[in-house]
C-alpha cells in the first residue's frame, strides 16, 4: 500500500487519519514493506544499469571513508545486487541483508562471479534484524534509508546490533536544503517510489527522531546531494 497525505507541497500533513505525526513529518509518502518488496522484485533486471552508475561515485567515497580495521564485523542493510558487497576490504567479515529474494539473488551471481568470499548474504527486514545486540563494529545502509516505510525503527535496529564504540554509517539522499528543490521532491516522492526511493525525506527530522547524535554529516556523490551520515555508538570501545 502505498498513500500520499499531503500532496499540498508544504511538506507538512494535511490528513488525520493513515501514518503518524512522526512518520508524516518524514517525508509525504507512506510505504510498506509489501509494496517496496514488490518495486525492487520488479525493477531488480535494470538496477544495475541505472542506479549501479548514478550512484557509484557516492559508494566509493563511502567506503573509502568507513572506520574500518582487519578483521571487522560488517553489517550492510539493504545489499542489494550486491555492489557493495565486492569492495569491502577482503579481512572483514561481511554480512549483507535484503528483504527482496531477487535482489539477493542478483548478490549472489555478483559476489561468486568476483570471487568474493567474506561475504555472507541474508533475508531478512531492516526493521526486524535477526541478530543479537553489539554484533558488528560497523552497521552500514547504503542508499536503503529512503527506501524503507520506517527509517527511525531500522536506525534504532542498526544501533541496537552495533557494539559500543562502533559505528553506525547511513548513505542517503535526503530532502533538499533549497526551497525549490526541497518543493520539486515533495511534489516527486509520490512518484519516485515506483522506482524505489522517496526523494523527500527530512535529514533534520529523522536526525531529531532517531534521538542519536551524528558524528559527521558530509555531502558526497555527483552531484553532492547525498548525505554520508556517521554515527559513533556510545559505550566504551572493545
Ligand atoms: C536502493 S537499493 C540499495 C542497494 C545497495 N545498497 C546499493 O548500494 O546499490 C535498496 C535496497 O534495500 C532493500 N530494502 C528495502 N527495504 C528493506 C527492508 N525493510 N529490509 C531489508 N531490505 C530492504 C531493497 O530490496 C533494495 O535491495
Amino acid at each position: 500500500m502505498i498513500s500520499l497525505f499531503n500532496q499540498s507541497g508544504s511538506g507538512r500533513a494535511d490528513a488525520v487519519v493513515g501514518p503518524d505525526a512522526a512518520t508524516r513529518a518524514l517525508s509525504v509518502t507512506d510505504v510498506e514493506n509489501e509494496f517496496v518488496e514488490r518495486v525492487y522484485t520488479d525493477i531488480s533486471w535494470w538496477y544495475d544499469l541505472f542506479f549501479g552508475p548514478t550512484l557509484h561515485a557516492g559508494r566509493l567515497e563511502a567506503i573509502r571513508g568507513l572506520p574500518l580495521s582487519a578483521g571487522d564485523r560488517i553489517l550492510e542493510i539493504g545489499v542489494g545486487t550486491g555492489i557493495n558487497a565486492c569492495l569491502y576490504p577482503r579481512d572483514c567479515r561481511v554480512t549483507g541483508i535484503d528483504f527482496s529474494a531477487s535482489m539477493l539473488a542478483k548478490a549472489g551471481r555478483r559476489i561468486r562471479a568476483h570471487g568474493v568470499r567474506n561475504v555472507e548474504l541474508l533475508e531478512m527486514d531492516a526493521a526486524d534484524l535477526q541478530f543479537e545486540d553489539d554484533s558488528f563494529d560497523l552497521v552500514y545502509a547504503p542508499y536503503v534509508i529512503s527506501v524503507v516505510p520506517d527509517p527511525v525503527q531500522v536506525t534504532r535496529e542498526m544501533h541496537r546490533v552495533c557494539r559500543p564504540g562502533g559505528h553506525v554509517v547511513v548513505l542517503n539522499h535526503f530532502r533538499s536544503e533549497n526551497r525549490l528543490m526541497a518543493w520539486a521532491e515533495r511534489v516527486l516522492s509520490p512518484l519516485t517510489v515506483h522506482v524505489g526511493f522517496k526523494a523527500d525525506v527530512d535529514l533534520p527530522e529523522f536526525i531529531r527522531q532517531t534521538g542519536y547524535e551524528p558524528l559527521s554529516i558530509e555531502k558526497v556523490n555527483i552531484p553532492r546531494i547525498w548525505s554520508l551520515v556517521t554515527f559513533r555508538k556510545d559505550g566504551p570501545a572493545v
